[in-house]
């Protein structure tokens, strides 16, 4: 099976032009990963890391300095490849004049849907992004997420195959994001690939099975986000209510009393035993769950472990 995208060696040197000579900025160094037919992979960075640059050249905006990109198994340049991926550019500018159905039945037609296929598409995405309600307003008069969500609607009317969003929920408020995340959540269902780009770490982890940790230009490290969570020498954390924590002193938990609710860490092993004392002390256990190793801890150990700094190199 042909992977939806598959990078090899991935390298891209912008040269900048000043009064004072030529700059080199290597932005993305030897970068090799690959997504497979129907896979959410999250591509997680700092601001610089090189994300945009890696969608950039996916989509054939710009040309690699050296090795390659293929999507579909076709080098971007090919218009066949296109034609299955649908873009959500970070910070998206629609034309502001057009009605968000204006402008999503143009990206159709830019797609090549025609006539009674094209106004039932871009009838059903607008209802899949919620903005039917407002189909007849001008994109000026929208907010950031309505903007977003037309975005989004632009990116689906051609039912693409593979997804690319840059920075998808950057700047949204908690409902936007939610939004976009089921919007990304039901795409996945029906069997499309996505590439998410994000600095947003809760959202890869989220949304993501496999993750690509890039700083500076270079992968630090990737693999499924199942193996990066993995739990931390299983300890839990109990919470009760209604129990000092003096009646429970004698098992040396971490604890925490905040009023009647007392929350304690605690090797998995010891947690029967807590939960009996407390019991027999008239307590209530509220909650149970286990310590987990979070996408964050990871990304943050790679960023400290990282010999280049967050920035890519400029020579
Ligand atoms: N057109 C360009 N010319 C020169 N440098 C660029 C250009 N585009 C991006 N860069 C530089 O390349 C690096 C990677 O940028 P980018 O891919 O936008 O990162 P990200 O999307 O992860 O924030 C940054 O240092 C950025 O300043
Ligand atoms: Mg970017």
């Amino acid at each position: 099976m042909t992977a939806a995208v598959s990078i090899e060696n991935l390298t891209k040197i912008y040269t900048l032009d000043l009064l004072k000579g030529r700059r080199r900025v290597v932005a993305l160094e030897n970068l090799t990963l690959s997504i497979g037919e129907g896979h959410v992979m999250g591509v997680l960075g700092p601001n610089g890391a090189g994300k945009s640059t890696t969608i950039k050249l996916l989509l054939n905006l710009i040309r690699p300095t050296t090795g390659s990109a293929r999507v579909f198994g076709l080098d971007p340049s090919n218009a066949e490849a296109r034609r299955h991926v649908g873009f959500l550019p970070e910070n998206p500018a629609p034309y502001e004049y057009l009605t968000g159905e204006e402008f999503v039945r143009f990206a159709g037609g830019l797609s090549g849907l025609r006539g009674a296929e094209l106004t039932a598409r871009v009838k059903a995405v607008l209802e899949q992004v919620q903005m039917d309600r407002f189909t007849g307003v001008q994109i000026r008069r929208y907010s950031k997420g309505m903007t977003q969500r037309i975005a989004l609607a632009q990116a689906l009317v051609s039912n693409p195959r593979l997804l690319i969003l840059d920075e998808p929920t950057s700047g949204l408020d908690v409902l936007g994001r939610q939004l976009i995340r089921d919007i990304i959540v039901a795409e996945k269902k029906k069997g499309t690939s996505v590439l998410l780009c994000s600095h947003i770490i809760p959202d890869v982890e989220a949304l993501a099975e496999d993750v690509a940790i890039l700083i500076g230009g270079k992968l630090v490290r990737s693999g499924p986000v199942s193996e990066m969570l993995s739990s931390e020498g299983s300890r839990v954390e109990l919470v009760f209510e209604g129990v000092d924590a003096e009646r429970l002193a004698s098992l040396e938990p971490e604890v925490i009393q905040v009023g009647r609710r007392l929350t304690l860490r605690t090797g998995a092993d010891d947690a029967r035993a807590l939960i009996e004392a407390a019991q027999q002390a008239q307590g209530r256990l509220i909650s149970m769950q286990p310590i987990r190793h979070s996408l964050e801890d990871t990304f943050l150990d790679a960023v400290r472990s990282s010999q280049n700094k967050v920035g890519s190199t400029i020579e």
